[in-house]
């Protein structure tokens, strides 16, 4: 521990956030963890610098952080009304993410550091998301995790901070790349999520049948990309598709993702019962595609069913943010050591495998 780290009042620790990992640029300054408060949240998003791929590209994401986050950094600090000496620490996302991205905010958030003699803390970008709702609803521990984005799906039992255990993940696509795959087969721009959602109200999800892949097994994991295909291969049989076509296979396909979403949630509160018969349990959603509607209620209806709280933070802070990087440096900060300055970047960093070594880890890692 330094000496900056040891003056803090652990009561009232103002953190700067860094996130940088896959398309936004954000930093943040959070103070907490009693009575938390978000001091600034400023968020820089690349979508249009990407729209015209149909998806992020890594060096063009890599580009466009190093030119903003100083800007981005100083516009936090502004807003929040602090100067560098007035922050504890500096959290920046480690980990995983695309490695291009994740290096810029590493590096840059331990030149804030070093500079001005605070504290670093590298964080898991999963356990920014994961401990967010602690932020927002002040959830107490275990509580069940529906992380649903463009790079991730999976289920998490968040049992304390630094203690995940991922009960189910997705084996191919992620639910966002399904959306965005999806997107650019019918022709819908990117990103896919918002696009597909708008069209499916206009569109009948009866008229085509999809897979719920893999609900016939037991367990947490889920397939997305079989149902993809399943798709594409209507929409070929029907080629050229209509406007009503489009809209029909996009009702169809999100009434699919809803559908296994909601199953496997109801299959992660038993399981979350059968662990803590006493406690309510608690299920909370975070990324991108925790804004769409259909699956949002199909969820909300999933845990009222089974007695549990469904918690959403607000889409701000359930989409990339700093602030969740800065509050989960509060969370960590408050238990002790923090890290030092040779610390590596980790493209891939399972949230189960937080505390040990995951060079190597094979190849479905964490970004799913
Ligand atoms: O969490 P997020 O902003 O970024 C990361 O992927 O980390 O999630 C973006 C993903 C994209 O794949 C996007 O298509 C999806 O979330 N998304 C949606 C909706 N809004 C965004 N998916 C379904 N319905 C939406 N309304
Ligand atoms: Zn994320």
């Amino acid at each position: 521990m330094n000496s900056a780290e040891t003056q803090c009042d652990m009561r009232s620790l103002t953190v700067l956030g860094i996130e940088t990992s896959c398309d936004e640029t954000a930093a943040a300054v959070v103070r907490g963890p009693a009575s938390p408060e978000i001091l600034s949240n400023v968020i820089r998003s690349q979508i249009d610098e990407h729209t015209e791929f149909g998806g992020v590209v890594p060096e063009i994401a890599a580009r466009a952080h190093i030119e903003v986050l100083d800007r981005i950094v100083a516009e936090a600090l502004a807003e929040a009304n602090c100067s560098f000496d007035e922050i504890d620490a500096v959290a920046a996302t480690a980990g995983p993410g695309l490695i291009g991205g994740v290096i810029v905010g590493l590096m840059t958030a331990k030149a804030i550091a070093m500079a001005a003699g605070k504290p670093l803390i590298a964080v898991n970008h999963l356990e920014g998301h994961a401990l967010t709702a602690r932020l927002t609803d002040d959830l107490d521990f275990p509580f069940l995790l529906l992380l649903v984005s463009g790079g991730h799906s999976q289920f998490l039992m968040v049992r304390g901070i630094g203690d995940y255990e991922r009960l189910g993940t997705t084996i191919d696509d992620a639910i966002g790349e399904a959306f965005d795959k999806t997107a650019k087969l019918l022709g819908l721009p990117y990103p896919g999520g918002p696009a597909v959602e708008q069209m499916a109200r206009k569109g009948d999800p009866n008229r085509f049948r999809l897979p719920r892949p893999l609900l016939d097994r037991p367990g947490l994991d889920m397939s997305f990309a079989g149902l993809k295909t399943a798709l594409r291969t209507q929409a070929q049989k029907l080629e050229p598709v209509d406007d009503q076509t489009v809209a029909d296979l996009c009702a169809a396909f999100q009434k699919a993702v809803a559908g296994v979403l909601s199953a496997r949630t109801r299959t992660a509160l038993e399981l979350f019962r059968e662990r803590y018969p006493d406690i309510q349990p608690a299920i909370v959603v975070a990324g991108g595609v925790a804004a769409n509607q259909e699956i949002r209620s199909a969820l909300t209806e999933a845990a009222e069913q089974a007695g549990a709280r469904f918690v959403a933070p607000p889409m701000r802070l359930c989409t990339d943010n700093a602030a969740m990087i800065a509050w989960a440096g509060i969370e960590r900060l408050r238990l002790g050591p923090v890290d030092d300055m040779g610390l590596s970047p980790r493209p891939r960093w399972p949230l189960d495998q937080i505390s040990g070594s995951v060079l190597g880890s094979g190849k479905k890692g964490a970004k799913v």
